[in-house]
């Protein structure tokens, strides 16, 4: 049976939606669009809701066949909209020039890139940021990323993944800014405001696409593109706000997902879309589908071939379809046969003419890509130099008994053994953009720095075949060749530092694990060198939270690495040999084992809390309930205290926190306080504690500082299973803390 929504209620809420508000927020492009519009005949509407990958060496000769001549020939017939992946001055200008110059209205194509985490410089993985907490450094690196990648003629990129997952085993967890919605629409704005700058005429100023809308950081078993089955409080609570918070923001575009949820795939949802999206929010930037999402209709079982897909798509709410040649291939019949309305194709088209005109395209098709430009910004030193401080500042500092760390400058007879170190390549992480592999500091290069008494022994090779963002990463598991050379040297030496953990391309999109452990030898090789050394420092690389218990409770000091990108290894070294104090805390939770996954900090209290000493509450037999590093976590070199938590409720809409915080070591240093709040009786129940705000604050040794929150109900209230927001009278706890773990308390009531 064909499933076809009643359109008709579509079509008049879409005109109802669009006569009452504008596309653009500026009169004169609104009334260039509709101008340019009325020109148009159905087919060119159409090109302009497509959008290709790439196709063919744009220097080179006109394509005569296959795939790339099909795209060609529909360029040249006004038939595309939007093209991704193509960038440098040359190509960039080559493909414009024939929409500019060649087809019959000359509108010109939006470039778009996954400029993720930086371009030709690349910064940490985003998962890495949003560690660092520091709002200022993520929207600089964004800031960043926009000014090189528009200097290639990139106008508009997939970024920021806002999803929300508490699932360490769903690769993409190292895309997104962790298990937490405040922390998540915080860091979502700053990466916003980083890529479209004040002016997205700007030719240094890309548009930000807040994705994948929605739940896609919530497949089941955390396998990729699997379904979400989802409740409303979670979708309300958790998923959502990091794209509100977004697109409050000024994100321009969102990118749909491909995941079911509840049942019904993301690119035909119209509840997602038109309910939620352009509905509730009045969303009037651009929905693009993610990469063949409606042709997966067909796949997924609710189309029932590529017309029916497109029919689908294009009735919820998906303006422009992602190398999925179903718009291109059959919207222009659809509409004909009257299955879908010609008003909802200009709706569409509409928000991406009003994109192109507010990205200034129109005025300047080539404004973007610049030889000068492109050859002066690539790799800029200056962004090098940013990038080595938000890497400095997202490395975590798990665990230091001991204090084996910071190392001495003047430390002698140090190891540094394991493959990750003397790496170069898996640093930079997944999604590359511009930059060529191979090109990272490695960690034994940033050491030498400050330090030329080591030695390094690779341990055990990691991978055997290919490192590619399409291919699968073929772990060593037998070649145990280097470990005898690397034990022996770890029992010669007085301290030292291993660098182990998952290669770049092991998280990231198809990157789903059921293991999260080290990879491979790693494992064996550390308890090998841990026989004969006890004084480990080990750097964790990884794009998600691993199982860390073993070397929780064998190694002295731990740090968390993830992929630092292009200024790995300097960054690393500032903060090994405490030239830099670290300051970065866990954006998600790292578990005791991966029976806990997913885990969020977010717990409700159940109806059977504990402990209690028989079995019957909620817990595991043969597990603690607690993380092994809590959300929030995050050690320094010097020390912090918290005292005189202090609440003013006597303004209700803007309830005052005040607490005392302290420097109490020996070193200047930054800390991250968080406050958390609980709702403690309510209408649907509250988790035990939410996180509500924080603040990062550098303190000399000694000082301390009055910090000041104020709660007002946007942080108070919640969503309930209808999309209702309320606030309700009663208690509310307030803690607040380096950790959410580590609080102190205060009760108010509202
Ligand atoms: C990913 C998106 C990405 C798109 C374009 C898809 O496979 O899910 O996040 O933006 O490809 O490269």
């Amino acid at each position: 049976m064909r499933y076809r929504p009643n359109f008709t209620v579509i079509t008049l809420f879409c005109l109802l939606f669009f006569s009452l508000t504008s596309t653009a927020k500026d009169p004169d492009i609104d009334r260039k669009v509709n101008e340019l519009l009325g020109k148009m005949t159905l087919q060119e509407k159409v090109g302009q809701m497509n959008q290709y990958n790439g196709f063919w060496d744009a220097t080179g000769p006109a394509p005569t066949d296959g795939d790339a001549k099909l795209k060609y020939d529909h360029l040249r017939a006004g038939l595309v909209g939007s093209v991704l992946n193509v960038r440098g001055y040359e190509h960039v200008r080559e493909l414009q020039q024939v929409a500019v110059e060649e087809t019959r209205l000359g509108i010109p194509l939006i470039f778009a890139l996954d400029v993720i985490h930086g371009h030709k410089t690349l910064f940490p993985v985003p998962l890495a940021e949003a560690a660092s907490w520091d709002l200022e450094a993520i929207e600089t690196s964004a800031r960043i990323a926009a000014i090189e990648s528009s200097a290639q003629g990139i106008n508009w990129t997939f970024a920021p993944m806002v999803d929300i997952s508490e699932d360490a085993r769903w690769g993409r967890v190292v895309e997104g800014a962790g298990e937490d919605p405040y922390l998540g629409s915080q860091v979502a704005i700053a990466r916003v405001n980083g890529f479209q700058g004040d002016d997205l005429a700007a030719n240094d100023t890309i548009a930000a696409c807040a994705k994948h809308f929605a739940a896609y950081g919530f497949p089941l078993a955390g396998r990729d593109y699997n379904r979400a089955d989802i409740s409303r409080d979670t979708l309300y609570n958790t998923v959502f706000p990091p794209f509100e918070a977004a697109l409050n923001a000024g994100a321009r575009t969102v990118m749909n997902s491909f995941n079911t949820v509840n049942g019904i795939p993301a690119t035909a949802s119209t509840f997602l879309m038109r309910d939620i999206l352009k509905g509730r929010w009045a969303f009037d930037g651009v929905v693009v589908s993610d990469w063949g999402s409606v042709s997966e209709l067909v796949a997924h079982g609710f189309a029932e071939d590529l017309e029916h897909a497109a029919e689908l798509a294009a009735n919820a709410g998906s303006d422009m379809d992602m190398e999925g040649y179903a718009y291109v291939k059959h919207l222009e019949n659809l509409v004909k046969e009257g299955k879908v309305s010609e008003a909802l194709v200009d709706d569409a088209v509409r928000r991406i003419l009003t994109l192109k005109f507010e990205l200034g395209l129109f005025d300047n098709p080539y404004g973007y890509s610049d030889k000068a430009r492109e050859e002066k910004l690539l790799g800029h030193k200056k962004h090098l130099a940013a990038a080595r401080d938000v890497a400095k500042r997202s490395i975590v500092l798990l665990k230091n008994e001991g204090e084996l760390l910071p190392i001495k400058k003047s430390q002698k007879n140090i190891a540094v053994i394991g493959p990750l170190a003397s790496d170069k390549n898996s640093v930079l992480g997944t999604w590359r953009a511009a930059v060529d592999d191979n090109t990272a500091v490695s960690l034994i290069e940033g050491m030498t720095q400050y330090n030329k008494h080591f030695i390094y022994q690779e341990g055990v090779k990691f991978n055997l075949g290919e490192e590619t963002f399409a291919s699968p990463i073929v772990v060593n598991e037998t070649d145990r060749t280097g470990m005898a050379e690397a034990v022996a040297l770890a029992a010669e030496s007085d301290i030292v530092v291993m660098m182990l953990g998952e290669h770049g391309f092991q998280s990231g999109e198809g990157r789903s694990r059921t293991h999260i452990d080290f990879p491979g030898l790693q494992q064996e090789l550390l308890e090998a060198v841990h026989a004969k050394n006890k004084n480990i420092i080990l750097v964790v690389a990884s794009g998600r939270p691993l199982d860390l218990s073993w070397a929780d409770q064998h190694v002295p000091a731990i740090l968390q690495a993830w992929q630092l990108g292009s200024e790995s290894g300097n960054a690393l070294a500032e903060v090994l040999f405490g030239h830099y104090n670290p300051s970065g805390k866990l954006p998600v939770s790292f578990p005791r084992s991966l029976g806990q996954v997913p885990f969020t900090y977010r717990q409700l209290n159940t109806g059977r809390p504990g402990p209690k000493d028989n079995v019957f509450w909620s817990h595991y037999n043969d597990e603690k309930n607690s993380p092994l590093y809590p959300f929030g976590h995050g050690l320094s070199y010097t020390g912090f205290e918290y005292s005189k938590l202090r609440i003013d409720s006597s303004d209700k809409s803007s309830i005052r926190v005040s607490v005392k915080l302290k420097n109490v070591g020996k070193r200047k240093g930054e800390e991250v306080a968080q406050l958390y709040i609980r709702d403690r009786v309510a209408s649907t129940v509250r988790p035990l504690k939410e996180l509500k705000g924080f603040q990062k604050v550098e303190l000399a040794a000694g000082k301390s500082k009055t910090l000041k929150f104020t709660l007002s109900e946007k942080e108070l209230g919640f969503y309930n299973a209808d999309g209702q927001f309320l606030l309700e009278n009663g208690e509310f706890e307030v803690m607040v803390g380096g950790s959410s773990d580590t609080l102190l308390s205060e009760v108010f009531t509202y």
